[in-house]
């Protein structure tokens, strides 16, 4: 079977980069091929080097007025787009040619606290603002509108109402942990 590659765009730490690189080390049909970053000082590029991953880095113009990102996919043959903490829309240039194989993690149960500017500890004050009792991931394909692609899978956490959003935001990044390289596995090999 031919082998399956994957290109994780990542904008901060990198963790569930991380994750995802450690789950297919030795999986031998199926390769994290690139990382990219929309920012040369993100973790995630340390990350991906230290497990001898090929990194590309873009700004605003090459991503958004250019194909050279488009065209490195294309090189490299890549078949899933994996965005694992990555800030930016991505351009339609993308989600056309990769239509239904770009796939996001969200850290909440979508469609609530989803949208522009809800990323990161903005999303868990929320719902803690809120007074939630649950919150948690949301794996969802990525079309031309923030965080409104198809659902693929969702898992949730129940929340204490002593958490602050910050143990919020840790019981979520376990799930996220948890799950995102096995949903990617079986997309890869449904
Ligand atoms: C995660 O919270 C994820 O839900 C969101 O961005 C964060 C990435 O964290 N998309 P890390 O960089 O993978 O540690």
């Amino acid at each position: 079977m031919q082998k399956k590659r994957i290109a994780i765009f990542a904008s901060g730490g990198g963790s569930n980069a991380l994750k995802i690189i450690q789950h297919f080390q030795y999986n031998s049909s199926i390769d994290v091929e690139l990382v990219l970053s929309n920012k040369t000082t993100a973790a995630v590029l340390e990350k991906a080097k230290n497990n001898k991953i090929e990194t590309h880095c873009f700004n605003k113009t090459a991503f958004y007025q250019t194909d050279e990102v488009l065209s490195l996919l294309l090189e490299k043959k890549i078949d899933l787009i994996v965005l694992a903490g990555f800030l930016w829309m991505i351009p339609n240039n993308l989600i056309t040619i990769y239509k239904q194989k770009i796939v996001n993690i969200h850290p909440a149960l979508l469609p609530k606290y989803g949208g522009k500017g809800m990323y990161g500890h903005h999303v868990h004050e929320a719902v803690k603002a809120n007074n939630e009792r649950e919150s948690g991931i949301t794996i969802h394909y990525v079309n031309d509108k923030y965080d409104e692609g198809q659902i693929i899978f969702q898992a949730s956490c129940f929340l204490d109402p002593t958490d602050s959003p910050v143990q919020i935001a840790e019981k979520v990044l376990s799930l996220e942990h948890q799950h995102f390289a096995t949903i990617i596995e079986k997309l890869l090999t449904e």
